[in-house]
């Protein structure tokens, strides 16, 4: 075989940086020879994984030679019923992840333009630059969308906007006030994706309640997941909701059995699991109150989150206090410049990482 030769890739795929994701905990141990190290850097559930969860998985093994049922119909009912929707109104994917993608792959054409922030989930713009469209930044203004920006960048060529809510990494939300007039701006043939990975953590009276915009078929696809307040992010479970017909033409281009049958049960049984989630919400606010304290104590610039992570400025060089974290068996992410995300973890966690951060800054 030559070695010389190499396959060359699409041209609209040359310009795309893979997903860095955070630093497995395994991994840091195996490289530094420690134990006991705690992660802090993908917004997981610090709690686990729903007990209702854990024990329909153990109960359903028997049954894994069997495919999945392919659109994961009785837990689309459950959403359904949730949001007081129709089953035709939600779509499973692999992670939410996966029906951003979808959504690129179903509503662009070459050159398409899709709007997203300067400073948001990176899948937007892989998915988009994948799906050979076009990814048109807008800034954010003090960590928040800025609706007046995002609808004055829109064109006649485009055709979805990802808005964020709350957005990663910066935690902040965009109220319903800016949504009602972001839609109102734009013209009824963009999709609007409201990714709200983390919108079971916001507890903002202004918070946008985007399932009624779904309700009275705005164009609007709202995105959660299973992955955040119910801890299940190793199953890979998410769902979409919006009007049948973006539904259907995304399950148009759906692979077969996108979600696996031990997801699609667990999920399920963790939607009624409110202990689970009610324990989950208030250890977050417990731990976003400690943190931000300490933060503001260490004279330390944060923006305020309506998530289960914080974006702070540590006043200098990230990339080297990411790395003094590290060495103390502390995983967080280093965003960019002096800013650094850390996810709210146990109560434990928190303190350790303070600890470990006081004591970096105490040095030059
Ligand atoms: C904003 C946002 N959306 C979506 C996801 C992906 O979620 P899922 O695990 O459902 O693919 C993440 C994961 O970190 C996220 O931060």
């Amino acid at each position: 075989m030559n070695r010389e030769t190499t396959i060359a890739v699409g041209r609209h795929i040359e310009s795309i940086e893979p997903y860095k994701p955070g630093k497995p905990l395994e991994e840091l141990e195996r490289e530094r020879g420690i134990k006991n190290a705690i992660k802090l850097a993908s917004n997981e559930n610090p709690l686990g994984p729903s007990k209702k969860a854990l024990t329909v998985l153990k109960k359903g093994l028997s049954g894994l030679h069997r495919y999945p049922e392919g659109s994961g119909r009785r837990l689309r009912e459950a959403i359904a019923q949730k949001h007081k929707l129709k089953p035709e109104q939600v779509i499973l994917g692999n992670g939410s992840d996966e029906i951003m993608d979808l959504a690129a792959k179903t509503f662009l054409s070459p050159g398409d333009e899709a709007l997203i922030g300067d400073l948001t989930f990176a899948i937007y713009h892989i998915s988009v630059t994948a799906h050979h469209g076009v990814a048109v930044r807008v800034p954010l203004r003090d960590g928040r969308f800025d609706p007046e920006a995002m609808a004055a960048r829109c064109t006649p060529l485009t055709r979805l906007v990802f808005i964020c809510n709350p957005n990663n990494p910066t935690g902040t939300m965009i109220t319903r006030r800016e949504l009602d007039r972001l839609l109102s701006r734009l013209p009824q043939n963009v999709l609007v994706i409201m990714d709200e990975a983390y919108a079971e953590f916001a507890d903002d009276p202004e918070f946008p309640n985007t399932i009624e915009e779904v309700k009275r078929a705005a164009p609007v696809l709202v995105l959660r997941t299973f992955s955040k307040m119910y801890g299940l992010a190793g199953l890979r479970i998410g769902y979409g909701l919006s009007r049948p017909d973006v539904i259907e033409a995304m399950n148009r281009v759906r692979l077969p059995f996108n979600t696996n049958s031990p997801a699609q049960a667990a999920a399920l049984a963790a939607l009624s699991d409110e202990t689970h989630v009610a324990r989950s919400l208030r250890i977050n606010r417990e731990g976003r109150r400690y943190l931000s304290e300490s933060f503001t104590g260490l004279g330390l610039k944060f923006l305020p989150s309506q998530a289960n992570f914080i974006y702070v400025d540590i006043g200098r060089d990230g990339a080297a206090v990411y790395e003094r974290l590290l060495q103390k068996g502390v995983i967080v992410r280093h965003i960019e410049g002096r800013r650094l995300r850390v996810s709210i973890g146990r109560p434990a966690e928190n303190r350790r990482f303070i600890k470990a951060l006081t004591d970096i800054l105490k040095t030059k």
